[in-house]
């Protein structure tokens, strides 16, 4: 599945859905040496302490990190424990995102948007990633091959913007993807080798699109696992030439 040599690989926001999906898919790869698999909760997941165990008994290591991608010093205690343990990272892939919570609905009209909503999504879609990347520069500048994946959504292309509705939503990937394709140009400069990725899933059978799966045709509603392996087969078919894109999981180019 690989164009380039993948041994080591961290997945952000990997406790559920898809992140979890592709660290399951990323722990049958036998050319996994390590995987580092984090989120708020990472250490109290059921399914993160199982996979850990699995890959431990086959003699291969998975870290489990507890980390907040809108949280500086989480991310600054990420990178320092990363730097004793692993001097290569060949794959990241950022998969923490955040439609809707207990403090957060997506707004249908301008009447519902309120400041602390907005600044909560935009913490997360549009802050974290690039706070992340930041938090592993070290890894990304190294003049070696590595893919920073980041999710994002097909509503965050402006073009594409037909229904309106999720104004924080659509916002917070729209700027994410700009923050994006800015590090891909920076990288490409720092690191010639760096590809930087903003992926869309399509809809996809999570507790983020749990509530909003009404309308969705069964043939329309993807499985995590479903999706990790075309996103997962995007990534590693990217070249170069491809940095700075916004890909979804079919390999189709999403305008800006
Ligand atoms: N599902 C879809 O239909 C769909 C469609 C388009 C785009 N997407 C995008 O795809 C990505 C993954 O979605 P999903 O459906 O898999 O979501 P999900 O099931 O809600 O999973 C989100 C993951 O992110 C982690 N997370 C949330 N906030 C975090 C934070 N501040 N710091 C670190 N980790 C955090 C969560 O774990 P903890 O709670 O343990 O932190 C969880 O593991 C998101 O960016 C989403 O916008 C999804």
């Amino acid at each position: 599945m690989r164009g380039f040599l993948l041994k080591n690989a961290l997945i952000m926001g990997a406790s559920s859905g898809i992140g979890y999906a592709m660290a399951e898919r990323l722990a049958r790869d036998p050319g996994i040496e390590t995987l580092v698999l984090c989120s708020r909760r990472a250490l109290s997941s059921p399914p993160l302490l199982s996979l850990q165990s699995q890959l431990a008994a086959a003699g291969r290591e998975c870290l489990l990190l507890e980390v907040d991608i809108t949280d500086e010093a989480s991310l600054s205690a990420l990178t320092e424990h990363l730097k004793k343990d692993l001097q290569v990272i060949d794959l990241i892939i950022n998969t923490a995102g955040l439609l809707h919570s207990s403090e957060v609905a997506p707004e249908k009209a301008l009447e519902q948007m309120c400041l602390a909503s907005m600044q909560q999504v935009f913490a997360v879609n549009a802050f974290g990633p690039i706070l992340l990347a930041q938090a592993l520069m070290p890894w990304l500048k190294a003049r070696r091959p590595v893919v920073f994946a980041s999710l994002s959504a097909r509503v965050g292309s402006i073009a594409d913007n037909r229904l309106g509705g999720w104004y924080s939503y659509r916002a917070s990937k729209a700027a994410q993807n700009q923050l994006l394709k800015t590090l891909a140009i920076e990288l490409a400069r720092r690191n010639p080798e760096a590809i930087v990725l903003a992926l869309h899933p399509g809809t996809t059978d999570t507790d983020l699109s749990r509530p909003f799966q009404a309308n969705v045709a069964q043939e329309k509603l993807f499985t995590p696992a479903f999706v990790a392996e075309h996103l997962l087969q995007q990534m590693m078919q990217a070249t170069v030439e491809d940095t700075g894109s916004f890909i979804a999981w079919d390999g189709q180019r999403i305008a800006w």
